[in-house]
């Protein structure tokens, strides 16, 4: 008896789960806080009706299937191996999250000085960049979004996608990560603007949120290891040294070897940020330890020049063993 509500129990909470994995965000401002740009009306129903059937059907969709444990993120770099369900609600349910972000109803928010120091390279101006997105929201035939968006290599693009489709689609034709995307779907606009998409696409720069974008610009273009000093501390070390030693010149491994060991016990002994904070990690930060342990010996012991150069190497391997294991799970 125990064993059988035990498992009515377990079930009904994975049941549960499994139903609630993707939810909207509270909308950070009331429905008519927006007026005079976008109404009232158009909010409530677009939040409240539109995005709502976007993440109930993503829900709906991958219940049952591996993508219940994934992130939205993660679903949409394979979003074209799947259904046109999932495909159109996963990017429904991001790009509208996203949407109601950089809305809001504070006046003459700015870009930071980072980004409009961006905006003013890749485009001339900030008003030359809202034409530029208002013109790729206007040409875009049917529904779809506007995006400025960074892209791999750290610049800013400005590029529009059709439908519910967006630029961290593995079917996207740019791809980057989105700081801003404009929905031009009618649905958006049309009871206050009707036809006029154009004129919705000017209102729209009335409550652009660019403190949102200014901090989406400052994450979507950060390092990977900005968190963690201490690895790139050691990493100056281990390169100054091993790049000559590639060449033959083992003075700088010589004369830096202690501080290499110094850097690597700073490195195992650091605040290892959250996303890196692994077992495998930490074994090879250990085994790092070691092997510049190891090097310093054989320097001091003033082993063969061959059999420094072999266990710098080691060290080095070793080094990017470590840096192996924070990116393998980028994907996830
Ligand atoms: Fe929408």
């Amino acid at each position: 008896m125990k064993i059988s509500k035990l498992a009515l129990v377990s079930s009904l909470s994975a049941a549960s789960f499994l139903s609630a994995q993707f939810k909207q965000t509270p909308l950070p401002y009331a429905y008519n806080a927006l007026e005079g740009s976008i109404d009232a009306q158009t909010m409530e129903i677009h939040y409240t009706k539109h995005a709502a059937g976007y993440v109930a059907n993503l829900n709906k969709a991958i219940a049952g299937t591996p993508m219940e444990k994934e992130s939205l993120t993660a679903i949409l770099a394979h979003v074209s191996k799947e259904s046109p369900t999932v495909r159109n609600n996963a990017g429904g349910h991001y790009n509208h999250e996203l949407f109601w972000t950089v809305l809001t109803p504070e006046k003459n928010t700015q870009p930071s000085e980072k980004l409009a120091k961006a905006i003013t390279e890749t485009f001339g101006s900030l008003e030359a960049l809202k034409e530029k997105m208002s013109k790729a929201g206007a040409d875009r035939f049917g529904s779809g979004w506007a995006w400025l968006v960074v892209t791999s290599d750290k610049k800013l693009a400005v590029t529009s996608t059709a439908n519910q489709d967006n630029p961290l689609m593995d079917l996207a034709e740019v791809k980057g990560t989105p700081i801003l995307g404009i929905d031009v779907w009618e649905h958006a606009y049309y009871l206050k603007y009707q036809n006029k998409r154009a004129d919705y696409l000017t209102a729209f720069w009335n409550v652009a949120n660019w403190n949102e974008v200014s901090k989406r610009y400052e994450m979507a273009t950060k390092g990977k290891f900005d968190d963690w000093p201490a690895l790139k501390t050691f990493h100056e070390v281990m390169s100054q040294t091993f790049h000559p030693s590639e060449e033959g010149n083992l003075q700088p491994i010589k004369t830096r070897v202690g501080e290499m060991v110094t850097k690597a016990k700073a490195l195992q002994s650091s605040s290892i940020p959250p996303e890196f904070d692994k077992p495998a990690v930490k074994n090879s930060l250990a085994n790092l330890v070691e092997a510049t342990k190891n090097l310093e010996r054989q320097i001091k012991k003033k082993t063969s020049d061959t059999e420094i150069t072999k266990t710098l190497s080691n060290v080095h391997d070793t080094f990017h063993a470590v840096i192996g294991l924070c990116t393998a799970d980028d994907k996830h």
